[in-house]
């Protein structure tokens, strides 16, 4: 099968074309980007220097039975619907088609919807909780990487418990490749600094996809891949282990982590793979569930859970090509 990478001179575009060039079934016959169209992927990606891949213009009638879309919010929107219409399968990466409810998705991000129409067609890109629609889905919107810690961290509770405060802590790559003050070295380097302390937009995700009242604050800390999420649930304090276990049985990226601290879900444990590891500890004496769940922001957040989605879409098996365990250390 050929792919084809929309903006993949960034950071989700990187790590798409890493796990696709070693995935049995692709060919990876495009990659465009504007700054460095005609140029060789190792001119941005220094990493991919044996790569004979190289950046061409886009176009709508890219040869490819399978498109990413790794572009910012509201670029992503302008080109979905003329690729839709060529029957190609599209994944995108932005936050364009991935909250329902129109009104929402202006309000939280501040733009007018251009494409309002495929809101209803995106299947959420979340093979945890929709790998059936997944399966027989031509459109997916990829998740937000804090929405994916957080939603999975969750989503066994659903029903159980109705609110939910959740601390998360991000890397740099999160913000994308272009810096700016706030993942300057000097602001980034031994800090840890709220950036979000309320508001933050994947909240919304996280209540479409779990129907908890979400609070979420959001901390930037001095890594380059990883996010925390610690998921604090008041007044609810059963033992929910089986339950985690059982819900999640099925789910081959999910691992669910024993209480003791030393193994508790951790960013150095997932980096460079597709996993999340979920733990779950109780305070019966304060009548609180803390949920923690880790993942590599850029895999399991972005470009891995694009590609185990493409898995489903085409009838492979969902760990194809994303088998590789984490860097450890890292
Ligand atoms: N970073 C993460 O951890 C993460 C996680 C989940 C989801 N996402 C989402 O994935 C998308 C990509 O994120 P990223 O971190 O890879 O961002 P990035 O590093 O900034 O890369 C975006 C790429 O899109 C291209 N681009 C920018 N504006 C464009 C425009 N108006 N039209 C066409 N191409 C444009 C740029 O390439 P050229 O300038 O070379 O054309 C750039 O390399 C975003 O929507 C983001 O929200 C990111």
């Amino acid at each position: 099968m050929k792919a084809a990478i929309i903006g993949a001179s960034g950071y989700t575009g990187a790590d798409l074309i890493r796990i696709l060039d070693s995935h049995p079934d692709i060919e990876i016959s495009a990659i465009t980007s504007r700054k460095y169209l005609g140029k060789s992927v190792w001119k941005a990606h220094p990493s991919m220097r044996n790569l004979k891949l190289r950046f061409t213009e886009y176009t709508k009638d890219v040869d490819a039975d399978v498109i990413f879309l790794a572009l910012p919010h509201t670029a992503s929107m302008e080109k979905v619907p003329e690729l839709l219409e060529t029957g190609v399968k599209v994944i995108d990466l932005s936050a364009d088609f991935r909250l329902k409810d129109v009104k929402i998705w202006e309000k939280t991000y501040g733009a007018k919807h251009t494409a309002p129409n495929l809101i209803e067609k995106a299947v959420y890109g979340l093979p945890e909780l929709h790998r059936e629609e997944i399966k027989k889905a031509d459109f997916v919107s990829g998740t937000g990487c804090e929405a994916t810690a957080g939603i999975l961290a969750l989503a066994p509770l659903q029903g159980k418990a109705d609110k939910v405060i959740i601390d998360v802590k991000v890397g740099g790559s999160a913000a994308g490749s272009t810096g700016n003050a706030g993942t300057h070295y000097p602001a980034r380097a031994g800090n840890v600094r709220p950036y979000a302390p309320v508001k933050h937009r994947h909240q919304e995700e996280i209540k479409q996809e779990t129907g908890f009242e979400v609070s979420m604050t959001a901390h930037a800390v001095d890594l380059v891949r990883g996010i925390l999420a610690t998921c604090h649930i008041p007044n609810f304090s059963e033992d929910v282990s089986k339950l985690y276990r059982d819900f999640y049985k099925d789910s081959p990226f999910i691992r669910i982590t024993p209480k003791d601290p030393k193994f508790l879900p951790n960013p150095k444990y997932v980096v460079g793979s597709n996993y999340c590891d979920i733990g779950v500890v109780t305070d019966e004496e304060h009548k609180r569930t803390v949920v923690f769940s880790a993942i590599d922001n850029l895999v399991k957040g972005a470009s891995g859970q694009a590609i185990q989605c493409m898995n489903l879409m085409f009838g492979l098996k969902e760990e194809t090509g994303l088998e590789a365990l984490p860097l450890y250390p890292a």
